[in-house]
Protein backbone atom coordinates (compact mmCIF):
# COMPACT_ATOMS: atom_id res chain seq x y z
CA UNK A 1 0.00 0.00 0.00
CA UNK A 2 1.07 3.63 -0.13
CA UNK A 3 1.88 5.83 2.19
CA UNK A 4 -1.85 7.74 0.91
CA UNK A 5 -3.47 4.74 1.38
CA UNK A 6 -2.10 4.19 4.64
CA UNK A 7 -2.88 7.14 5.99
CA UNK A 8 -6.64 6.95 4.51
CA UNK A 9 -7.11 3.49 6.10
CA UNK A 10 -5.93 5.06 9.34
CA UNK A 11 -8.32 7.96 9.29
CA UNK A 12 -11.06 5.71 8.37
CA UNK A 13 -10.02 3.03 11.02
CA UNK A 14 -9.81 6.22 14.19
CA UNK A 15 -13.21 7.57 12.58
CA UNK A 16 -14.94 4.32 13.65
CA UNK A 17 -13.22 3.61 16.78
CA UNK A 18 -13.86 6.49 18.65
CA UNK A 19 -10.31 8.52 17.77
CA UNK A 20 -8.37 5.41 19.18
CA UNK A 21 -5.16 4.55 17.52
CA UNK A 22 -4.66 0.81 15.99
CA UNK A 23 -3.69 -1.95 17.85
CA UNK A 24 -0.21 -2.81 16.87
CA UNK A 25 -0.99 -6.85 17.57
CA UNK A 26 -3.89 -8.86 17.17
CA UNK A 27 -4.02 -11.95 17.94
CA UNK A 28 0.06 -11.84 18.45
CA UNK A 29 0.69 -10.94 15.06
CA UNK A 30 1.99 -7.06 14.00
CA UNK A 31 -0.63 -5.75 11.82
CA UNK A 32 0.07 -3.47 8.82
CA UNK A 33 -1.33 -0.59 9.72
CA UNK A 34 -0.18 -0.56 13.77
CA UNK A 35 3.03 -1.12 11.92
CA UNK A 36 2.89 2.01 9.36
CA UNK A 37 1.41 4.03 12.58
CA UNK A 38 4.38 3.50 14.94
CA UNK A 39 6.48 3.52 12.00
CA UNK A 40 5.34 7.78 11.23
CA UNK A 41 6.16 8.11 15.38
CA UNK A 42 9.02 6.76 15.10
CA UNK A 43 10.05 8.95 12.02
CA UNK A 44 8.68 11.92 13.23
CA UNK A 45 10.75 11.77 16.86
CA UNK A 46 13.70 11.05 14.75
CA UNK A 47 13.01 14.29 12.57
CA UNK A 48 13.33 12.14 9.89
CA UNK A 49 9.64 12.62 8.71
CA UNK A 50 9.07 14.10 5.10
CA UNK A 51 7.75 17.71 6.48
CA UNK A 52 4.47 17.43 3.92
CA UNK A 53 3.53 14.22 5.38
CA UNK A 54 4.19 15.41 8.99
CA UNK A 55 1.91 18.41 8.45
CA UNK A 56 -0.71 15.84 7.01
CA UNK A 57 -0.41 13.82 10.35
CA UNK A 58 -0.61 16.88 12.85
CA UNK A 59 -3.23 18.55 11.05
CA UNK A 60 -5.63 14.79 11.14
CA UNK A 61 -4.22 14.68 14.79
CA UNK A 62 -2.25 11.63 14.37
CA UNK A 63 0.36 12.51 17.26
CA UNK A 64 -2.31 13.76 19.43
CA UNK A 65 -2.94 9.80 19.87
CA UNK A 66 0.81 9.17 20.84
CA UNK A 67 1.96 7.56 23.55
CA UNK A 68 2.40 9.37 27.11
CA UNK A 69 6.02 10.82 27.23
CA UNK A 70 6.64 9.26 30.70
CA UNK A 71 6.22 5.51 28.50
CA UNK A 72 8.58 7.15 25.19
CA UNK A 73 11.69 5.20 24.88
CA UNK A 74 14.53 7.23 24.41
CA UNK A 75 18.24 6.28 23.76
CA UNK A 76 21.33 8.48 24.71
CA UNK A 77 25.26 8.06 24.00
CA UNK A 78 26.07 10.91 26.27
CA UNK A 79 25.07 11.12 30.01
CA UNK A 80 25.99 14.58 30.39
CA UNK A 81 23.43 15.27 27.85
CA UNK A 82 20.51 13.87 30.54
CA UNK A 83 22.62 16.18 33.13
CA UNK A 84 22.53 19.15 31.60
CA UNK A 85 18.91 18.63 30.74
CA UNK A 86 18.10 18.35 34.80
CA UNK A 87 17.04 14.79 34.20
CA UNK A 88 16.87 12.62 37.53
CA UNK A 89 15.85 8.88 37.43
CA UNK A 90 14.02 7.18 40.38
CA UNK A 91 16.01 4.02 39.41
CA UNK A 92 19.39 2.63 37.54
CA UNK A 93 19.33 -0.69 35.85
CA UNK A 94 23.41 -0.71 35.04
CA UNK A 95 24.66 -3.74 33.60
CA UNK A 96 28.42 -2.25 33.38
CA UNK A 97 31.05 -3.47 30.27
CA UNK A 98 33.58 -4.92 33.15
CA UNK A 99 37.30 -5.46 32.30
CA UNK A 100 38.26 -9.31 33.35
CA UNK A 101 41.12 -10.02 35.24
CA UNK A 102 41.14 -13.43 33.71
CA UNK A 103 42.61 -13.58 30.04
CA UNK A 104 39.62 -16.24 28.90
CA UNK A 105 36.58 -14.45 30.28
CA UNK A 106 38.01 -11.24 29.06
CA UNK A 107 38.25 -12.44 25.45
CA UNK A 108 34.98 -13.52 25.75
CA UNK A 109 33.40 -10.73 26.76
CA UNK A 110 35.84 -8.71 24.54
CA UNK A 111 34.23 -10.10 21.56
CA UNK A 112 31.24 -8.59 21.92
CA UNK A 113 32.10 -5.12 23.43
CA UNK A 114 34.74 -3.13 24.43
CA UNK A 115 35.12 -3.30 28.38
CA UNK A 116 35.49 0.34 30.52
CA UNK A 117 37.66 0.67 33.48
CA UNK A 118 36.15 1.01 36.76
CA UNK A 119 38.25 4.26 36.86
CA UNK A 120 35.95 5.55 34.24
CA UNK A 121 32.60 3.88 35.70
CA UNK A 122 32.85 5.70 38.77
CA UNK A 123 33.51 8.46 36.76
CA UNK A 124 30.04 8.52 35.08
CA UNK A 125 27.52 11.23 36.26
CA UNK A 126 25.10 8.44 37.59
CA UNK A 127 24.98 10.41 40.90
CA UNK A 128 23.37 13.64 39.58
CA UNK A 129 21.37 11.49 37.13
CA UNK A 130 19.82 10.08 40.27
CA UNK A 131 16.76 11.20 41.97
CA UNK A 132 17.66 12.39 46.02
CA UNK A 133 15.28 8.79 46.42
CA UNK A 134 16.57 6.36 44.65
CA UNK A 135 17.48 2.75 43.37
CA UNK A 136 20.37 1.40 41.56
CA UNK A 137 20.04 -2.33 40.22
CA UNK A 138 23.86 -3.01 39.33
CA UNK A 139 24.87 -6.42 37.57
CA UNK A 140 27.99 -7.88 38.67
CA UNK A 141 29.48 -11.41 38.52
CA UNK A 142 31.22 -13.50 40.79
CA UNK A 143 34.68 -12.39 40.28
CA UNK A 144 34.11 -9.04 40.27
CA UNK A 145 31.40 -9.00 43.16
CA UNK A 146 33.68 -7.09 45.69
CA UNK A 147 34.76 -4.29 43.21
CA UNK A 148 30.81 -3.38 42.85
CA UNK A 149 31.46 -1.22 46.18
CA UNK A 150 33.41 1.33 44.44
CA UNK A 151 30.46 2.13 42.50
CA UNK A 152 27.83 2.15 45.11
CA UNK A 153 30.73 4.54 46.95
CA UNK A 154 30.90 6.81 43.32
CA UNK A 155 27.76 6.71 42.57
CA UNK A 156 26.22 7.61 46.02
CA UNK A 157 24.30 4.45 46.88
CA UNK A 158 24.24 2.08 49.64
CA UNK A 159 24.03 -1.48 48.90
CA UNK A 160 21.45 -2.62 50.64
CA UNK A 161 20.02 -6.18 49.17
CA UNK A 162 20.71 -8.18 45.78
CA UNK A 163 19.14 -11.07 43.60
CA UNK A 164 20.93 -13.93 42.02
CA UNK A 165 19.32 -14.73 37.99
CA UNK A 166 19.96 -18.53 38.57
CA UNK A 167 20.86 -19.66 34.95
CA UNK A 168 19.81 -23.16 32.65
CA UNK A 169 22.76 -24.20 31.75
CA UNK A 170 26.72 -24.51 33.12
CA UNK A 171 28.98 -21.39 32.29
CA UNK A 172 32.66 -20.90 32.70
CA UNK A 173 34.64 -20.97 35.77
CA UNK A 174 37.95 -22.42 37.17
CA UNK A 175 36.62 -22.78 40.40
CA UNK A 176 33.15 -23.05 40.71
CA UNK A 177 31.31 -23.66 36.85
CA UNK A 178 29.02 -20.31 37.39
CA UNK A 179 25.44 -20.80 36.52
CA UNK A 180 24.04 -17.75 37.86
CA UNK A 181 25.03 -13.55 38.11
CA UNK A 182 24.27 -11.23 40.63
CA UNK A 183 22.07 -8.04 40.75
CA UNK A 184 23.05 -5.87 43.30
CA UNK A 185 20.46 -3.29 45.07
CA UNK A 186 21.93 -0.05 46.26
CA UNK A 187 19.66 3.22 47.97
CA UNK A 188 19.60 6.34 48.49
CA UNK A 189 17.54 9.00 50.34
CA UNK A 190 13.83 7.81 51.32
CA UNK A 191 13.51 5.04 48.62
CA UNK A 192 14.26 2.16 51.54
CA UNK A 193 12.07 -0.28 50.14
CA UNK A 194 10.39 -1.97 47.06
CA UNK A 195 6.51 -0.87 46.20
CA UNK A 196 5.46 -4.48 45.88
CA UNK A 197 6.39 -7.12 48.25
CA UNK A 198 6.45 -10.66 46.70
CA UNK A 199 9.29 -10.65 44.56
CA UNK A 200 11.64 -13.45 45.73
CA UNK A 201 15.67 -13.28 45.59
CA UNK A 202 16.05 -16.07 43.12
CA UNK A 203 14.64 -15.80 39.55
CA UNK A 204 15.50 -18.73 36.94
CA UNK A 205 15.22 -17.74 33.42
CA UNK A 206 16.96 -18.92 30.17
CA UNK A 207 20.47 -17.53 29.24
CA UNK A 208 20.22 -15.75 26.33
CA UNK A 209 22.70 -13.87 23.83
CA UNK A 210 26.36 -13.18 25.18
CA UNK A 211 25.40 -10.84 28.30
CA UNK A 212 21.74 -10.64 27.68
CA UNK A 213 19.90 -9.76 30.82
CA UNK A 214 16.13 -11.12 30.86
CA UNK A 215 13.44 -8.96 30.21
CA UNK A 216 11.60 -10.25 33.14
CA UNK A 217 13.97 -8.87 35.64
CA UNK A 218 13.39 -5.54 33.98
CA UNK A 219 9.95 -6.15 34.94
CA UNK A 220 10.75 -7.02 37.88
CA UNK A 221 12.55 -3.89 38.77
CA UNK A 222 9.59 -1.41 37.29
CA UNK A 223 7.12 -3.03 39.39
CA UNK A 224 9.46 -2.56 42.39
CA UNK A 225 11.37 0.23 41.44
CA UNK A 226 10.05 4.11 41.35
CA UNK A 227 10.27 5.65 37.71
CA UNK A 228 11.33 7.54 35.91
CA UNK A 229 14.10 4.43 34.76
CA UNK A 230 17.68 5.17 33.35
CA UNK A 231 19.26 1.94 31.80
CA UNK A 232 23.11 2.47 32.03
CA UNK A 233 24.62 0.00 29.10
CA UNK A 234 21.33 -1.47 27.62
CA UNK A 235 21.70 -3.08 24.24
CA UNK A 236 17.68 -2.34 23.15
CA UNK A 237 14.80 -0.08 23.82
CA UNK A 238 12.17 -0.33 26.08
CA UNK A 239 8.88 1.86 26.96
CA UNK A 240 9.18 4.13 29.36
CA UNK A 241 13.42 3.85 29.50
CA UNK A 242 15.85 5.89 28.67
CA UNK A 243 18.55 4.12 27.47
CA UNK A 244 22.67 4.80 27.70
CA UNK A 245 24.61 2.64 25.75
CA UNK A 246 27.15 1.98 22.72
CA UNK A 247 25.02 -1.11 21.44
CA UNK A 248 21.09 -0.16 21.75
CA UNK A 249 19.24 -1.71 19.06
CA UNK A 250 15.73 0.00 17.81
CA UNK A 251 13.77 -1.19 15.14
CA UNK A 252 11.24 0.66 12.77
CA UNK A 253 9.11 -2.21 13.76
CA UNK A 254 9.89 -2.80 16.85
CA UNK A 255 6.24 -1.78 18.16
CA UNK A 256 7.16 -2.71 21.96
CA UNK A 257 9.27 0.55 22.20
CA UNK A 258 6.88 2.75 21.08
CA UNK A 259 2.94 1.97 22.05
CA UNK A 260 2.77 -0.51 24.89
CA UNK A 261 0.56 1.87 27.29
CA UNK A 262 2.06 2.58 30.51
CA UNK A 263 0.58 -0.29 33.06
CA UNK A 264 -1.58 0.94 36.24
CA UNK A 265 -0.09 1.20 39.19
CA UNK A 266 -1.13 0.68 42.63
CA UNK A 267 0.15 2.98 45.42
CA UNK A 268 3.43 3.16 46.19
CA UNK A 269 2.66 1.41 49.86
CA UNK A 270 0.50 -1.07 48.75
CA UNK A 271 2.23 -4.47 48.00
CA UNK A 272 -0.16 -5.83 45.35
CA UNK A 273 -0.04 -9.16 43.22
CA UNK A 274 1.53 -8.11 40.12
CA UNK A 275 0.41 -9.56 36.74
CA UNK A 276 3.63 -10.79 36.22
CA UNK A 277 4.06 -12.86 39.20
CA UNK A 278 3.34 -15.87 37.80
CA UNK A 279 6.20 -16.02 35.24
CA UNK A 280 8.66 -14.91 38.04
CA UNK A 281 10.29 -17.27 40.27
CA UNK A 282 8.17 -18.71 42.69
CA UNK A 283 10.98 -20.79 44.52
CA UNK A 284 13.01 -19.25 47.23
CA UNK A 285 16.54 -20.81 47.02
CA UNK A 286 18.88 -18.40 48.47
CA UNK A 287 20.62 -19.37 51.24
C1 LIG B 1 27.35 -6.22 29.56
S1 LIG B 1 26.85 -5.46 28.07
C2 LIG B 1 25.17 -5.04 28.41
C3 LIG B 1 24.19 -6.10 27.97
C4 LIG B 1 22.75 -5.68 28.17
N1 LIG B 1 22.41 -5.57 29.56
C5 LIG B 1 21.79 -6.68 27.53
O1 LIG B 1 20.91 -7.21 28.24
O2 LIG B 1 21.87 -6.90 26.33
C6 LIG B 1 27.67 -3.91 28.14
C7 LIG B 1 27.32 -2.94 27.04
O3 LIG B 1 28.03 -1.71 27.28
C8 LIG B 1 28.45 -1.19 26.03
N2 LIG B 1 29.56 -0.25 26.20
C9 LIG B 1 30.89 -0.51 26.33
N3 LIG B 1 31.60 0.62 26.45
C10 LIG B 1 30.70 1.63 26.41
C11 LIG B 1 30.82 3.05 26.49
N4 LIG B 1 32.02 3.64 26.65
N5 LIG B 1 29.71 3.79 26.39
C12 LIG B 1 28.50 3.20 26.23
N6 LIG B 1 28.32 1.87 26.15
C13 LIG B 1 29.41 1.09 26.25
C14 LIG B 1 28.85 -2.43 25.25
O4 LIG B 1 28.94 -2.18 23.88
C15 LIG B 1 27.73 -3.39 25.64
O5 LIG B 1 26.64 -3.22 24.77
Amino acid sequence: MTWDEYFAAWQAWTHTHGGRMPPVRDQGRVTPLGRWCNQQRYLHKAGRLDPAKTARLIEAGFFAGAPAPDRAARIVTDLHDLVAEGRRFGTVYADPPWLYDNRATRAAAQDHYDGMTLDALAALPVGDLAADDAHLHLWITSPLLLRAQRLFDAWGFEYVSGLVWEKDQMGMGNYWRINHELLLLGVRGQARSFRVKNLRSVARFPRRRHSAKPEQIRQMIEAASPGPYLELFGRRTAPGWTVFGNQVQTDLFDTDTITVPAPSRQPETTPVQTPLAETWPTQATGG
